[in-house]
């Protein structure tokens, strides 16, 4: 794979922390909290026991499904994650407004929040299973959030979502909440008196709502009951999973992973970074000025690598799990079906006018998203190996088998599969 990290000098992990917007740093022990969240509650202030992380899922739910954390009194996590869609956006709102007054836009696609559990923090000497070392881990299409309960305090303060001006002021609205009564108890009563603290005990609330298997990671697509032997795959199906693991076609378990590990199902992602060059969304607002760039982990959303111009335009792999539930495609959410997505790795090179615009020359703009002075480090591992003239790494109803195949990643299934046999 064309991991440009390789050649990098070895360092140890990038100082994340310090990248995140208003971010807390886990310094003082009270703040910290082993895996679970639960082990290393120091509570500080008059409380009995650390609360078990049972009631810290259930207070960080009600957080997660509340508008009144936010701003606008109308946001909450769910207003732009739905759990009817895996936790990624409802038809129609990949890229939604937020901020004080609801009108101020996003600039990147809502992802879904399921699989995440596992996603080690941000490396740029990250060691891939295939023996490779470059970027990888992280949350965010950036990898700029370390931990779930670091990533939480990202949409909370942001402007364009939650837009909370301070922690304090997060906490402020919790204090008024139904369930405040319920946040003493777990975190002590004078739990709203330390701002700071209270702050982070919530973001420790919204991380382990995120760690509860049923709702985060329930491994009930067909896919899964294929892999238990309580499913049979159509043949179409069975083509495609084929084809998405054969290196010389799809190509797509090299960065997909697609492979049982030490007994977990496969996550479909190995959380490694590329620029694939998609192209300009012209949806997203930011995008009317034609000097603005995402160019993911250079920024601007990220700032600790802006002078790494080889990660020009690098975005992290996501999970394809629940990935037939969306309607929008790559961080930007530029594309709109699956089929379209999996043309757009079978012809990038090949069939360039489909996918950019032309100049007024009528020469094709291609890689139309990326700054001017970005490096040439298009990704061009198979199937984006393909150069005009080429034969197609896949033909139409190889297309239509593969996406057959990531129709079967969709979570539920096994559910209707019980019901059915009820
Ligand atoms: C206005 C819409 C919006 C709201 C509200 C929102 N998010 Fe997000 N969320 C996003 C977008 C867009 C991204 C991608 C951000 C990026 O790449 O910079 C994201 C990313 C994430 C991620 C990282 C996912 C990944 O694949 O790495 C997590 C976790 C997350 N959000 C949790 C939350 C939680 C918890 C809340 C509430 C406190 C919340 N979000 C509120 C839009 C939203
Ligand atoms: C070299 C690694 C690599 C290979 C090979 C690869 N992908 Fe990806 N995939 C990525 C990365 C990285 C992204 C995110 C890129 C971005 O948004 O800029 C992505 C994004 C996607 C998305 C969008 C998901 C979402 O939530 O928006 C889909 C669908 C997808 N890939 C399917 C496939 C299929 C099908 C194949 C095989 C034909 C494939 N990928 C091959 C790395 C890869």
């Amino acid at each position: 794979m064309t991991r440009l990290g390789r050649s990098s000098p070895l360092r140890c992990r990038p100082v994340l922390v310090a990248a995140l917007v208003g971010a807390l740093s886990c310094g003082a022990p009270a703040l910290c909290f082993g895996a679970d969240g639960v082990d290393a509650h120091n509570d500080g202030h008059g409380q009995a026991n650390a609360p078990s992380s049972v009631e810290l899922a259930a207070i960080g739910r009600k957080m997660f499904f509340d508008a009144s954390l936010s701003a606008s009194g109308r946001l909450a996590c769910a207003g732009c994650h739905d759990p009817k869609y895996a936790y990624g956006p409802a038809p129609g709102h990949s890229i939604p407004n937020g901020g004080p007054k609801m009108d101020l836009p996003g600039t990147r696609a809502v992802p879904s929040l399921r699989y995440l559990q596992s996603i080690p923090p941000f490396a740029e000497q990250y060691h891939f299973i295939d023996g490779d070392v470059g970027p990888g881990g992280g949350l965010t299409w950036d990898g700029r959030a370390p931990t779930l309960h670091e990533q939480a305090s990202l949409p909370l303060l942001a402007a364009n979502e939650m837009a909370n001006g301070s922690p304090d002021a997060v906490v402020k609205r919790l204090a008024l909440t139904g369930y405040a009564r319920e946040f003493r108890a777990a975190f002590g009563a004078d739990v709203f008196e330390h701002p700071g603290t209270a702050f982070t005990d919530a973001m420790q609330a919204l991380e382990a709502f995120q760690h509860q298997p049923a709702e985060f990671f329930p491994y009930s697509s067909k896919y899964d009951a294929f892999l238990r032997g309580t499913a049979d795959l159509t043949e179409q199906e069975e083509r495609g999973v084929a084809l998405f693991k054969d290196p010389k076609k799809g190509n797509c378990s090299s960065c997909h992973l697609s492979t049982t590990r030490n007994g977990v199902p496969p996550t479909f992602t190995d959380y490694d970074y590329m620029n694939a060059g998609i192209p300009r969304n012209p949806r997203i607002a930011a995008n009317a000025d034609s000097r603005y760039y995402d160019a993911g982990l250079i920024g601007p959303s990220r700032t600790d690598l802006a002078a790494r111009k080889e990660y020009c335009g690098f975005f992290r792999a996501p999970t394809l799990r629940n990935v037939a539930l969306r309607d929008a495609f790559f961080h930007n959410g530029a594309l709109h079906s699956l089929r379209e997505v999996v043309q757009f790795y079978v012809d990038r090179d090949l069939h360039p006018e489909k996918w950019y615009p032309r100049d007024a020359d009528g020469k094709v703009r291609q890689f139309d998203d990326l700054p001017p002075d970005c490096p040439r480090n298009i990704d061009k591992d198979p199937p984006l190996d393909r150069n005009p003239g080429d034969r197609p790494a896949l033909s139409d109803d190889e297309i239509d088998d593969l996406v057959a195949f990531l129709r079967t990643l969709t979570d539920g299934y096994s559910t209707e599969e019980a019901s059915a046999a009820r």
